[in-house]
């Protein structure tokens, strides 16, 4: 999703899965990511470095750069070069490293996203069975046709996505380690994975999911299971040891080292790893006071409201938790490591569309395996830091200022009708409401698919550009510009911003390109380029806005927490007639703050929309 941290060194060390064996059959010849061309990575560069620098920081910039093309460019791009032509993508490995298992930070509340799904119609314990056995069920059957290579092929602009970011959902598992984190994949084990895991009051049960043909079970069957792991889960575990998996990936580390210790405990951390995916059955919360029920239903999804409320009722190393509230209010928590948001949210849509066709399989067989407690021994070092790791995350949980935010104003009709990628429009939006409050403009991280190529992840449609900062300050200019002349350089910098989201998924982008040179360097024992010291690159890698895009069918919403503590987060679905968005900042940074946020981002799409209108209007009558 995001460019979650600084680069770091050591990882290179790593020896790094491809995903290449796992490469699912439904459009096998995608093209593999080409190296990028230097000239206009620089170019890049140069023009994202001015828009945030004053007059001579950027001669330094410019400076440092003619260096690096003299200096270390030819080499690091040559062996750019090879590394390119020897691997169906260049950048992946280096990736899932970097973005995500060599990170030692916690996965909740900024790796791993939060997810919404409308609001059900449940308000009783019953209720809350019922909707967890259909999320279950329609879950698996979504992993049915992913492993079986039956979903519909995705495509971006009439080109095909790689698709086997499906295939990694279910049955998989980040497991902690000392440095980096290993992934297990649910596709790469031999035997067919039968069971989920169901999580209450902080004990974990295994319960199957698949009966012995590999038909999922009819709902009444699921909602027995559940049953029972209501009645033996009555009172809450008194040692959690999930919300270890919240903490510091080495502090976790360490306990689930010391917990394999003990044979039993192996045994039911291995069941929890195959399981297909959990199921959190989650008690009663209230939103804190000045949010709202969907506010809180963020809360839910992303970090479980502390460790009072349901943070120790997860397991954050699952890919798919789903979180089963108590009033109609359910989610997901996703470990961001093996998929990108949207199969993520292909899968929330289809679970929609089961409720709303009602095609839950009501008659099949009964579940052949009892439901099992995966009790978890501990020792009195893991106690206190079960203790300690439940502390931080309610210090994380009153810090984060999480709000649900939906515009009304318009959707993406108005921009399209007024021939501008609705996108890029709210790209600058965020620019603009930013510099209202803060009067300079963000560094800012929008992620831009990849998959168009074989084993694709991510790139980033940086902002701002010139053509950005000259928007934002004809916008704000006092005495006010003529409307046409702020029309004409809104149309040019979401121009310019379209363009840039092209190169970014055509594999044209400035950021990875950056990250490889870097990573070439330390492979090959290579002094790091003076550039990655400079303070254009530290300034442009400090993301103060970090967002993505995740479109969905249905009323689906995504969030997760800043960068850093002075930093936004922002995702957003845009709709035909109204914008949601999830922002999100840090209390205790004091001068960010996610409602004023809104109300400066509803003002920016306010005013955007009335300088078009004005400008269209003055030019109809020429
Ligand atoms: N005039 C009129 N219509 C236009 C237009 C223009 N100039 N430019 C775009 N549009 C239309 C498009 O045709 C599209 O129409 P639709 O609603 O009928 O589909 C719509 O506006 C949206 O296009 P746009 O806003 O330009 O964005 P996009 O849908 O192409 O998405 C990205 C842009 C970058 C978000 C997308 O390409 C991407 O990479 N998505 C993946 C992001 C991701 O992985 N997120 C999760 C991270 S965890």
């Amino acid at each position: 999703m995001r460019y979650l941290t600084a680069l770091r060194p050591q990882i290179t060390q790593i020896m790094t899965r491809t995903i290449s064996a796992t490469t699912p059959a439904y459009k096998q010849d995608l093209p593999h990511l080409p190296a990028p061309q230097p000239v206009k990575t620089l170019k890049h560069f140069l023009d994202y470095s001015q828009a945030v620098q004053d007059k001579q920081d950027f001669e330094e910039t410019k400076k440092v750069v003619q260096k690096f093309v003299e200096n270390d460019l030819p080499r690091l791009q040559e062996l750019l070069q090879k590394r390119a032509e020897q691997l169906p993508n260049w950048l992946t490995p280096w990736w899932l490293n970097v973005a995500y298992l060599a990170a030692r930070t916690p996965l909740p509340v900024v790796t791993s996203p939060g997810v919404m799904f409308p609001k059900f119609e449940f308000n009783t314990p019953e209720g809350q069975i019922e909707y967890a056995a259909k999320i279950a069920q329609a879950a698996t059957k979504f992993y049915l046709l992913a492993k079986n290579e039956q979903l519909k092929q995705d495509v971006a602009g009439g080109a095909p996505l790689d698709m086997s970011q499906y295939k990694f959902l279910f049955g998989t598992t980040r497991v902690p380690q000392l440095n980096v984190d290993q992934i297990k994949y649910g596709c790469d084990y031999k035997e067919q994975l039968r069971h989920i895991v169901v999580i209450r009051n902080g004990h974990l049960f295994r319960v199957q999911i698949l009966d012995q043909n590999d038909q999922v079970l009819p709902i009444n069957a699921i909602i027995e299971q559940l049953s029972k792991v209501v009645a033996e889960s009555a009172t809450q575990n008194p040692t959690p040891v999930g919300i270890v998996s919240s903490d510091g990936r080495d502090k976790w580390a360490r306990v689930y080292t010391s917990l394999k210790k003990d044979s039993t405990n192996a045994k039911n951390l291995e069941t929890i790893e195959k399981s297909l995916f959990a199921v959190c059955l989650d008690k009663p919360s209230d939103p804190p006071a000045g949010y709202t029920e969907k506010d809180e239903q963020s809360r839910q999804a992303l970090h479980g409201g502390g460790a009072k409320v349901n943070a120790t009722n997860r397991w954050f190393d699952k890919t798919i938790q789903f979180v089963i509230g108590t009033n109609g209010y359910t989610g997901m928590t996703y470990e961001h490591t093996p998929a990108e948001g949207p199969p993520v949210a292909a899968l929330m849509d289809f679970i929609c569309d089961q409720f709303q066709g009602n095609t839950f399989t009501t008659s099949g067989s009964n579940a052949s395996e009892q439901v099992e407690k995966l009790d978890l021994k501990t020792d009195d070092e893991i106690n206190q830091r079960i203790k300690k790791s439940s502390d931080a995350m309610d210090r994380i949980a009153a810090d984060l200022d999480i709000l649900a935010y939906t515009f009304k104003g318009y959707g993406k009709n108005f921009p399209k009708s007024a021939k501008i990628s609705p996108d890029s429009f709210i790209q600058l939006a965020y620019q603009l409401a930013f510099h209202r409050i803060h009067s300079s403009l963000p560094p800012t991280y929008e992620t831009a698919t990849l998959r168009k190529f074989t084993e694709g992840r991510t790139e980033n449609i940086r902002s701002p550009n010139t053509a950005t900062a000259t928007f934002v300050k004809k916008m704000v200019s006092k005495p006010p510009k003529p409307v046409s002349e702020i029309y004409d350089a809104l149309v040019h910098a979401a121009n310019q911003h379209k363009k840039y989201t092209l190169d970014c998924m055509n594999g044209s982008g400035m950021d990875r390109h950056l990250l490889a040179w870097k990573m070439i360097a330390v492979e090959n024992n290579l002094p790091t380029p003076e550039l990655y010291g400079s303070n254009a690159y530290q300034q442009l890698t400090h993301f103060q806005v970090s967002t993505s895009q995740v479109p969905t069918r249905h009323f689906i919403q995504m969030c997760f927490g800043p960068s850093a503590l002075d930093c936004y987060g922002i995702c957003y679905n845009p709709q035909e007639t109204e914008l949601h968005f999830t922002i999100s900042t840090f209390k205790s940074y004091g001068s960010t703050s996610s409602k004023k946020f809104s109300k400066e981002l509803s003002k920016a799409l306010m005013d955007m929309r009335s300088v078009i209108n004005k400008a269209t209007k003055e030019s109809s009558k020429l």
